[in-house]
């Protein structure tokens, strides 16, 4: 099928190289001239594994090309996947002008019925929005093709993007019409024969509720297992053993129960607020929400917290941070709990070393007070403290004597526990892991 992606960040480039890769001919389209040009060369503007060899595959097939022009990309395509930016507002609801433009260019540069399919994460309802947007156009053009509008969400990961893609757990498609679901079920058809799963056939509304619902699930679980670490470090208990003994329960499952230092990244923090805001805006206070979010946030203060318990005074300490990225396995930084920390402590008056394998070029300009560390060993020589903030594996293989030769006092804040808290206390350090009792409780 001919098939156009407008809005060529994450979703879209790796939205338009899975449907290359199952066969389909796909442009993708973008604003952002430059970025348009880089990818031109085969230059993916961000860390996504496997990600640029699937897209030179299909440059390589004639199967994918890209363009800054909706002209270029729209006319002739039968599915237009909407993957714009929905930026969050002051009051936690998404800006949705990106996708009402998209929709409306799409009404514009149509030569045929299309079915824009969204992509982007909105709230329920927005279906009916972009139907009005297109509607509105066709009246100015004074033709309407009849488009169609469906809700089809991705539930990629960073990361491991293209196989959540290619394999995934379910695909959900919302539609309203029969003619496009047809279209919606021949575009997946060869995904379908590749990896038979669940394949979720709906109304818009739902399907974009199916969305949040999913995002804000896996964050309140993610919020509950830091709720009962709280519990455990002061009751003198290890939230791991209780979250791997949780998560034999089938009904439970241990994904998404690794207590740390919250969430963030570009979708969880900014999907629950959006929620909250919906939820609110059609007459239901989502309190659970709520609490999800201020647990997350409270999450990301702890680490401030230990440090003033374990070196009293923090202010002109050197505190080494390692792990900037908002998870391991990406570069990406936004809404990345690490922020908030470095934030904090630079705040009492320390002075921050960073460390992360591939993420530091994202906060250079931020911090232009930190000292910048290609080496992990590099951040915790000199330093006062550590803090774990991001679970990089290559962190796990430094041996606590090593931290205790390098580090000028022997203190560990470790909220992403991969350090094994045992061996740190045995190798002399004095150490806060997350979920684990604090030294007061372990000894009450
Ligand atoms: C998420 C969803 O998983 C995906 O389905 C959706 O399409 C986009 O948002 P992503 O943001 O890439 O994906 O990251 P994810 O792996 O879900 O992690 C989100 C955050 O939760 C990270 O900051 C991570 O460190 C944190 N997390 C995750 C925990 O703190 N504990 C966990 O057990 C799991």
């Amino acid at each position: 099928m001919r098939i156009a992606v407008v809005g060529v960040g994450h979703v879209g480039l790796v939205t338009a190289a899975c449907m290359a890769d199952l066969g389909h001919e796909v442009v993708g389209m973008d604003d952002d001239a430059a970025k348009i040009a880089s990818l031109r060369v085969g230059s993916v503007p961000f860390y996504e594994p496997g990600l640029p060899e699937l897209l030179r595959a299909g440059v390589d097939a004639g199967l994918v090309r890209f363009t800054d022009e909706t002209a270029d990309a729209v006319p002739g395509a039968q599915v237009v996947f909407i993957c714009v930016g929905t930026p969050r507002r002051e009051d936690g609801s998404p800006n949705l002008s990106y996708v009402q433009a998209a929709a409306a260019s799409v009404a514009t540069h149509a030569t045929g019925p299309v079915v824009v399919a969204e992509k982007s994460t909105v709230p329920v309802r927005t279906g009916e929005r972009i139907r009005q947007a297109l509607r509105l156009e066709a009246q100015a053009r004074g033709d309407d093709l009849g488009h169609e509008v469906v809700s089809n969400p991705e539930f990629l990961k960073e990361g491991t993007a293209v196989a959540d893609t290619l394999r995934p757990d379910r695909v959900v498609v919302g539609a309203d019409s029969a003619g496009a679901h047809a279209a919606m079920r021949a575009l997946y058809e060869p995904l379908l024969e590749r990896h038979p799963c669940p394949y979720v056939a709906t109304d818009v509304r739902t399907a974009e509720l199916i969305k949040h619902a999913s995002n804000a699930f896996l964050a309140t679980k993610i919020s509950f297992i830091n709720a009962v670490a709280r519990i455990c470090e002061l009751a003198g208990a290890d939230v791991h053993t209780v979250a791997d003994a949780m998560g034999h329960d089938a009904r439970i499952g241990r994904a998404f129960l690794n207590a740390g230092l919250g969430y963030g990244g570009s979708c969880f923090p900014k999907d629950v607020e959006a929620f909250v805001h919906i939820a609110a805006e059609l007459g239901y206070d989502f309190g659970l929400l709520r609490e999800t979010d201020r647990i997350n946030r409270e999450a990301k203060q702890w680490p401030l917290g230990q440090l003033r318990r374990l070196l009293w005074n923090v202010a002109d300490k050197q505190i080494a941070v390692l792990g900037v990225a908002f998870k391991p396995g990406t570069d990406d930084v936004r809404d990345a709990p690490a922020l908030d920390v470095i934030d904090a402590v630079i705040a009492d008056g320390a002075r921050v070393r960073l460390h992360d394998p591939v993420a530091l070029d994202g906060v250079r300009d931020r911090y232009p007070d930190a000292v910048f560390c290609d080496k992990a060993e590099d951040a915790l020589r000199d330093a006062h403290a550590v803090v774990v903030c991001t679970e990089w594996d290559e962190y796990r293989a430094i041996a606590p004597q090593r931290l205790a030769e390098l580090l000028v006092y022997p203190v560990v804040v470790d909220a992403r526990a991969v350090w094994d808290h045992d061996a740190l206390v045995a190798a002399g350090l004095t150490v806060a892991t997350v979920g684990r009792p604090t030294d007061a409780a372990a000894q009450s």
